[in-house]
C-alpha cells in the first residue's frame, strides 16, 4: 500500500536529495573517464551532444524513476510492483526492480575494491611514498598493490565498514547527515585543486582541450559514448535514484529537481576536468582514459609539480568522497529492500548485505592477484562482475522507460510530476517509450559488443 512517508525516513530537505544525487552521479566516471573522453571527441561540441543525451534521454528516465519511487515511498522492487499493478498490469515487472538492485550490489562490490586503491594512494601521497617516481615507477607501484591481495583486502574491508557504518544508521542519521558533510568536503577540494590549476600556467591550454570544438572528431562512436556516460554517470537503471526518490518530500518539485542534479553532475565534471587536464599538461604527460590515469598519470604529474603532493593529497580526498558517496548509494537499494521485505532493521540488513558484497569484492580483489590464472566464461571475477553490470544497467534503464512510457497509468505519472505544461507532458512520455529505449538499447548493444570483443 501506498504511504505518506517511507519507513525508512526522509530527506530533511530537498537540498539534501540533490545532494545525495549529486554525490551517487559524482564517481570515478567523472574522474577517469569524463575529461579525456570530452577532449577526444570533439570536445565544445562533445560537450554539447553529452547534454543533448542528457536532455532527452536520461533525464526524462531520471524524472520517471523519481516518479515511481516517490509515489511508493518504498524500496525499487515494491515501488514497480505497485505502480504496474494499479496501472492493471502484471506483478512480475518487479523483476525489473530486482534486476536494478541486483546490479547496484553488484557495482558496489568492485567498486569498492577501486575505492581502496583510492585510500591506499591517499597514504602513500601523503607519506611521501610516490615523491620523485617517474611514470615506469609508478605503474610498477600500481601493479605491485594489484598483486598484493592482503594490502587489498585491508582497503577494500575499511571502505566497506564505512559504507556500512552510514548506512545503518538510517536516512536522517546516516545518508543525510553524511551528505551534508561530505558534500561540501568535496567542494571544497575542488575548488582547492581548481585554484592549484590555475597557478600551473597550463589552465588555459586545458579550458582549450576540453571546451575548443573539433567537430572533426566527431563519429557514431562519440555520440554512443556520450550516451552510456550520461546513463552511469547519473546513477540510472540500478534503482538507485528511485530508492533515494522514496524519501523525498511529497511537495518537492520533480523535473527542477533532476535538471539541477544533471546541470551541477555535469559542472562538476567539467570542473573536476579542468583539473584533471591542467595538471597532466603541466607535467607534460600523455592523456589516457581509464585507471591508469588516476593511479599512474596523475600521481607522477601532482608530484612533479610544486606543492604537488599536498594537492595531490587533496586530490585522492576529492576521488575517495566521490567514491565514496556514490558507493554508499549503491547499498541502498538492497538495503531498502531488504528492510522492508523481511522486516529487519536497517543495522541488520545492511550488515548482512555489506557482508555479502564484501565477499565478493574478496573474490574480486583476489583475481587481480593471486588467483589470475582463475577465468570464469574467458575473463577474471573482476572482469565478469564488471561486464554483467555494464549490461544489467542498460537493460533496467531499458525496463523503466518501456514501464513509465507504455504501462503505467498516465494520471498518476502525471499528478506526481505535476508538470505545468501539457505539451512538455507529452514530451516526457514520448521521449520515455520511443526515444529513451532506442538510445539505452544502443548503449546495450555497444556494451555487448565491447564485452564480446574486446
Ligand atoms: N556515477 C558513478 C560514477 O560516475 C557510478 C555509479 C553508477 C554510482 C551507478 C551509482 C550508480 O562513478
Amino acid at each position: 500500500m501506498r504511504q505518506m512517508l517511507s519507513i525508512q525516513g526522509s530527506w530533511s530537505n530537498r537540498w539534501i536529495f540533490i545532494l545525495a544525487a549529486m554525490g551517487s552521479s559524482v564517481g570515478l566516471g567523472n574522474i577517469w573517464m569524463f575529461p579525456v573522453m570530452t577532449g577526444q571527441h570533439g570536445g565544445g561540441a562533445f560537450i554539447l551532444i553529452y547534454l543533448l543525451c542528457m536532455l532527452l534521454v536520461a533525464v526524462p528516465i531520471m524524472m520517471a524513476e523519481v516518479v515511481i519511487g516517490r509515489h511508493a515511498r518504498q524500496n525499487p522492487v515494491n515501488a514497480i510492483e505497485d505502480a504496474a499493478v494499479s496501472a492493471g498490469a502484471s506483478k512480475r515487472w518487479r523483476f525489473v526492480g530486482i534486476l536494478a538492485i541486483l546490479s547496484g550490489f553488484l557495482i558496489f562490490s568492485y567498486y569498492s575494491v577501486v575505492a581502496g586503491w583510492v585510500l591506499h594512494y591517499l597514504v602513500a601521497m601523503i607519506t611521501g611514498q610516490l615523491n620523485g617516481l617517474g611514470v615506469e615507477q609508478t605503474s610498477s607501484f600500481f601493479n605491485a598493490l594489484l598483486a598484493d591481495s592482503g594490502m587489498l583486502l585491508l582497503w577494500h574491508s575499511l571502505f566497506v565498514l564505512l559504507v556500512i557504518w552510514v548506512l545503518g544508521q538510517g536516512i536522517e542519521r546516516g545518508l543525510d547527515r553524511a551528505m551534508r558533510f561530505l558534500m561540501p568536503v568535496l567542494f571544497l577540494m575542488l575548488f582547492m585543486l581548481l585554484g592549484f590549476a590555475l597557478t600551473t600556467g597550463e589552465f588555459v591550454s586545458a579550458t582549450e582541450y576540453l571546451f575548443n570544438v573539433h567537430p572533426q572528431d566527431i563519429s557514431w562512436d562519440s555520440v554512443l559514448i556520450a550516451l552510456g556516460h550520461s546513463f552511469f554517470t547519473l546513477a540510472l537503471g540500478v534503482g538507485v535514484i528511485m530508492a533515494y526518490s522514496a524519501y523525498m518530500g511529497k511537495s518537492d518539485a520533480i523535473t527542477p529537481t533532476v535538471i539541477a542534479v544533471g546541470v551541477f553532475d555535469t559542472l562538476v565534471a567539467l570542473l573536476i576536468g579542468l583539473v584533471v587536464v591542467t595538471v597532466v599538461m603541466a607535467a607534460q604527460m600523455e592523456l589516457r582514459a581509464g585507471p591508469g590515469l588516476l593511479f599512474v598519470t596523475l600521481p607522477v604529474a601532482f608530484v612533479q609539480l610544486p606543492g604537488g603532493q599536498v594537492f595531490g593529497f587533496l586530490f585522492f580526498l576529492l576521488a575517495a568522497v566521490a567514491a565514496l558517496t556514490s558507493a554508499i548509494s549503491l547499498l541502498e537499494p538492497a538495503t531498502a529492500w531488504v528492510t522492508e521485505r523481511f522486516k529487519w532493521s536497517r543495522a541488520r540488513a545492511v550488515l548482512l548485505l555489506g557482508v555479502l558484497a564484501w565477499g565478493l569484492g574478496v573474490a574480486a580483489l583476489f583475481s587481480l592477484g593471486q588467483l589470475s590464472d582463475l577465468r570464469l566464461l574467458g575473463v577474471s571475477i573482476f572482469d565478469l562482475i564488471d561486464t554483467t553490470t555494464i549490461l544489467f544497467l542498460p537493460m533496467g534503464g531499458i525496463a523503466v522507460a518501456l514501464l513509465a512510457g507504455w504501462v503505467l497509468d498516465k494520471e498518476m505519472l502525471l499528478s506526481e510530476l505535476a508538470l505545468s505544461s501539457a505539451t512538455l507532458a507529452a514530451l516526457w512520455l514520448w521521449l520515455l517509450r520511443f526515444i529513451a529505449p532506442a538510445a539505452v538499447g544502443l548503449i546495450f548493444v555497444m556494451n555487448l559488443y565491447n564485452a564480446l570483443y574486446s
